[in-house]
């Protein structure tokens, strides 16, 4: 009986041995990421949210440093596509708030997105889990592997004369530095490099990515409410606030004669998420073909650093990208036109085929664009932690 326990007792020893900060074989990996890329120890990828952020989809709580350094690894990888001449970065580019500055992005050989590039701010800071403008990934995990099958994205689809997403695996496989990396990141010698261990990696690296230090979180805090006038604010800043939290108030013609814009009733602060009961916002064509109707766009990616820290906007706008400038934004909704191919706008912007008009002036104009420069922050376009490592 003795014995036996003593054998357990070196059976576990050997087994903690190798969890935890367990000593893994890294050369080739160093080799591959460069000497001084932060593996032992890691990068710390917990989030730094302000208490007032309650939204969050994520579904497994923290981040883990581990996995979400391996994401990042893969995020920036461009043999994660069959050419080896995409990577998800080349699409979601951390200059531009992980977009893109194409209306639609180069995927494999030239193709073109069937949508503009979303950007990645905050995606995990909403109630919404669903991703893509049309929603159509259930939740994040499911995300992250699409378009590495998509035949235009990074064409390991399966279809046509493209392999399997098996043999992506196959291939990582195949690198010692990334047998290497899962085994350190999943705790465990000789993990197997599946779909599953891929998708978790890149989840964690996506979820991590934040961004609350902008103005319109330094004025948050000083403030009781989000309505009251911020100490920080220009006057038009704060009339701009006013303009997005309040619902317009209308006339039996649908025309504004008091209060608001209401955007916040579809883009709710703090975190700007969408509402997951928005309908789509009369924006309903296809990309690149003004003539093709798409009407099931009903997500938006956060309102948070739709412009850069230089003040352009970070990417052109709307699933179409043909908003180029934050005007045509307000121009859109200050009036949007119903169609009778698009039955499914949502009722704040249209009462059945009559727009509702918020004859908005030049200066409330000014004032909400004014408003949305105020929630762009600055750390996360050159944070290393979602930093190229090549
Ligand atoms: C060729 C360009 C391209 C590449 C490569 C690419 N994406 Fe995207 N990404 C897009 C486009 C376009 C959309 C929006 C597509 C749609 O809604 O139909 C998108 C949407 C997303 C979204 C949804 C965001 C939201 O708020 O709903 C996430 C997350 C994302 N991509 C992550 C990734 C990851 C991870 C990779 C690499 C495995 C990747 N992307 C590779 C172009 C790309
Ligand atoms: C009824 C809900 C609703 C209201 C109200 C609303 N939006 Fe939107 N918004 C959406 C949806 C849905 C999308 C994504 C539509 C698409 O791309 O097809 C969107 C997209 C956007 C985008 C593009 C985001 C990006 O990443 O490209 C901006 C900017 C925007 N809205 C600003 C506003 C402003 C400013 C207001 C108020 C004047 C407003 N919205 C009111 C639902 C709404």
């Amino acid at each position: 009986m003795k014995r036996y326990a003593f054998l357990l007792g070196i059976l576990i020893l050997a087994a903690c041995g190798r969890t935890g900060e367990g000593a893994y074989e890294l050369d080739a990996a160093y080799t591959y990421l460069g000497a001084d890329f932060p593996l032992e120890p890691p990068l710390d990828y917990s989030s730094t949210a302000p208490d007032y952020i309650t939204r969050d989809n994520r579904l497994d709580g923290d981040v883990d440093n581990r996995k979400a350094t391996l994401g990042r690894v893969l995020f920036y990888d461009k043999q994660l596509s069959l050419n080896n001449s995409i990577a998800c970065g080349s699409c979601h580019i951390q200059a531009h708030a992980f977009g893109d500055t194409s209306q639609q992005s180069v995927g494999l050989d030239g193709g073109l997105t069937s949508r503009q590039s979303m950007r990645l701010v905050n995606t995990r800071f909403a109630d919404l889990p669903a991703m893509f403008w049309d929603r159509r990934a259930m939740q994040l995990r499911d995300q992250v592997i699409q378009p590495i099958k998509d035949h235009v994205e990074m064409g390991f689809s399966g279809t046509g004369d493209q392999p399997s997403f098996d043999s992506l695996c196959t291939k990582l496989s195949a690198r010692e530095y990334y047998t290497q990396l899962f085994d350190w990141a999943f705790g465990q010698d000789g993990v197997e490099i599946n779909e599953q261990r891929i998708a978790q990696a890149l989840e964690h690296f996506v979820s991590s990515i934040e961004s609350f230090d902008s103005k319109f979180d330094e004025g948050l805090v000083q403030v009781a409410a989000v309505q009251n006038p911020f100490l920080n604010y220009t006057t038009a800043e704060n009339n701009g606030k006013a303009l997005f939290l309040a619902p317009p108030e209308l006339n039996n013609q649908n025309v504004r004669t008091s209060g608001g814009a209401g955007c916040a009733g579809c883009h709710r602060p703090p975190e700007f998420d969408i509402d997951p009961m928005s309908g789509n916002n009369g924006v309903d064509k296809e990309a690149g073909n003004p003539a093709g109707f798409d009407t099931t766009n009903t997500r938006s990616p956060s309102l948070r650093d739709v412009f850069g820290p230089n003040g352009g906007v970070n990417t052109p706008m709307m699933h179409t990208g043909n908003f180029l400038e934050f005007t045509t934004i307000v121009e859109h909704y200050n009036e949007v036109i119903p169609d009778v191919n698009n039955r499914t706008v949502d009722g704040r912007l249209v009462r059945g085929l009559t727009s509702v008009k918020l004859e908005l002036t030049s200066t409330e104009r000014a004032d909400l664009e004014a408003f949305i420069r105020t929630l762009t922050g600055s750390n996360m376009y050159s944070d290393e932690r979602w930093s190229t490592p090549f």
